[in-house]
């Protein structure tokens, strides 16, 4: 038996959270999202948490773990070598019920930094193609799943809910380097402003937490250096 210790909150009836317990029987190999599936129907019907892909795809089962941030359907039980696992919601974003929060902020800055290829053309007769020296420039940053480990452990994101997040700033970098998008001036003079990279105070929390092993910290990095690059042209032009 594994020891769950879930963080239960429903904010139309509770008037604060609480941390409840559960008895899982562990079975070896299994995951923190197969154990909160055992308390959901075994012992709690009510249990709320996001999942999809169970194959660390989706992103939609980011939480925190016995301290870390992490997917609920990658972490091995016996991987935490503890006989208590403490499941928590992502920080910075509303509960809407337990471990389920309110991603909306989280998506609306990504979309605010157009997460799309910018071209009006000409366009090829049937697709632009991409050699294979571009497509490794694009290597890692193109991986990220959106998951919002990284959202949840930004001091920045948790104090100031327009800053970008790292999740939007390395998407930023991402369609920068791509050779097919020609939006680099618009997108860079976009994450140089208040809210952008230079909100980041490079603490490599976001590095240190991604489940995928991608680094949104020396992303930002390089695009301050962009930024500032840009202003010193500007400058002297
Ligand atoms: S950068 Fe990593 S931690 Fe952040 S959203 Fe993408 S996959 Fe998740
Ligand atoms: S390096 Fe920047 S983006 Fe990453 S966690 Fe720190 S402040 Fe946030
Ligand atoms: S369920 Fe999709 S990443 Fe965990």
């Amino acid at each position: 038996m594994t020891t769950f210790n879930v963080f239960r909150y429903d904010p139309a009836i509770d008037k604060c959270p609480k941390m409840e317990t559960f008895d899982v029987k562990n079975e070896r190999g299994m995951t923190v999202l197969e154990g909160l599936f055992y308390i959901l129907e075994n012992l709690d019907p009510t249990l709320c948490f996001r999942s999809s892909c169970r194959a660390a795809i989706c992103g939609s089962c980011a939480m925190h773990i016995n301290g870390q941030y992490r997917l609920a359907c990658r972490t091995q039980i016996e991987h935490l070598k503890s006989d208590t696992v403490t499941v928590r919601p992502i920080a910075h974003s509303e509960i809407i019920k337990d471990l389920v929060v309110d991603m909306t902020n989280f998506f609306a800055n990504l979309e605010k930094i157009k997460p799309y290829i910018i071209n009006e053309g000409p366009f090829p007769e049937r697709e632009f193609l991409q050699s294979e020296g571009e497509r490794k420039g694009l290597d890692h940053l193109i991986d990220c799943i959106l998951c919002g480990c990284c959202y949840g452990a930004c001091p920045s994101a948790g104090t100031d809910e327009d800053y970008l997040g790292p999740h939007a700033l390395m998407k930023t970098l991402r369609f920068i380097n791509d050779p097919r998008d020609k939006g680099g001036k618009e997108r860079l003079a976009f994450v140089s402003s208040e809210n952008g990279v230079f909100r980041c105070h490079t603490v490599f929390n976001c590095q240190e937490v991604c489940p995928k092993d991608l680094d949104p910290s020396s992303a930002i990095a390089r695009l301050k250096m962009k930024a500032v690059w840009n202003t010193l042209k500007n400058l002297v032009s």
